[in-house]
């Protein structure tokens, strides 16, 4: 069957759909499927319909791609999507909704709250001090995130408007000092597995959306040092945020550690397929080439 790699769209992280796309199409082809670059931000619709698809690689990121819109268009059309479904892509790509939900069920996030107002600047530093991250509610790949070591009303007033630029809200959160880290899981429900946990090491602490994607100042390592009861306590966290937010197929989930405690960040269900993301070099460590990854991901693709 013919396989619509969903690539590029309308979100500020286009580009690097753009890039995970054609990692996705160049797998498929070398596995001898038909997959065509099907581009949503540039294509109308209905091409989709009278494409003669039977199956869509969502590689889409951030807004229109991964939050419940492309997924709800692809139910209508009855074309089997990989990755999460509706409800799953809206509750993630919302990374307050998340940490609610997780923190509901007993899991460790980093206290936060929500806002899309400058003017509570001063009781959000009373309350979560002043070592604050404020980010953009649906954005990814670190757009328009904002590190405030140490924030005054005045500073933290400004990353709330900046951050909002055409977004409807922002979490801000106690900003973590620790070690950075990143687990991608495979699957769905009881089946879900994790793939061994990447250790992100980024100069001065900073992963940001520059160093994500451009140049090797960032190490990684894969499988991270962690104690292995340590990993395994991790592990059972992951695979039950995921569980909760009803993620499908694949997806990566981000957190921290300080001072032993992990916490976590966010999950991104359409994870990064570049050649710096870090689900594949995960699956790499677990013995999956990038080929088998994508083949992997592509069958499970459902309504
Ligand atoms: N949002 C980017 C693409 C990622 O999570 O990999
Ligand atoms: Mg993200």
């Amino acid at each position: 069957g013919r396989v619509a790699v969903l690539m590029g769209g309308r979100s500020s992280e286009r580009e690097v759909s753009l890039s995970s796309g054609q990692g996705v199409l160049e797998a498929l082809r070398s596995c001898g499927v038909d997959a065509r670059a099907f581009d949503p931000g540039r294509q109308s619709l209905g091409e989709l319909e009278s494409g003669g698809f039977d199956r869509a690689f969502n590689m889409l990121h951030g807004l229109g791609g991964e939050d419940g819109t492309i997924q709800g268009v692809l139910e209508w059309l009855r074309i089997p999507y990989t990755g999460s479904g509706v409800l799953a892509s809206a509750l993630a790509i919302d990374k307050d909704a998340t940490c609610r939900l997780w923190h509901g069920e007993g899991l460790p996030v980093p206290d936060g709250v929500r806002t899309n107002d400058p003017r509570e600047a001063a009781s959000i530093i009373a309350r979560l001090g002043a070592s604050l991250i404020v980010k953009p509610d649906h954005d990814g790949s670190s757009f328009g995130v904002v590190k405030l070591k140490r924030a005054d009303e005045a500073s933290l007033a400004k990353a709330i408007r900046e951050s909002c630029g055409g977004h409807d809200s922002v979490r801000v959160e106690r900003l973590i000092h620790g070690r950075e880290f990143t687990a991608a899981v495979l699957g769905e429900g009881g089946s879900a597995r994790m793939l061994p946990i990447v250790e992100i090491i980024a100069p001065g602490g900073d992963y940001n959306s520059v160093n994500k994607y451009q140049g090797s100042e960032v190490k990684y390592a894969c499988p991270a040092g962690l104690p292995e009861n340590t990993a395994q306590a991790i592990e059972r966290d992951v695979l039950r945020a995921y569980r909760v937010i009803g993620a499908r197929g694949w997806g990566r989930i981000d957190f921290m550690m300080e001072e032993g405690a992990w916490r976590l960040l966010e999950i991104n269900t359409n994870p990064g397929m570049t050649p710096h993301s870090l689900v594949p070099m995960a699956a790499r460590a677990a013995g999956i080439s990038y080929e088998e990854l994508v083949m992997q991901v592509a069958a499970a693709a459902r309504l």
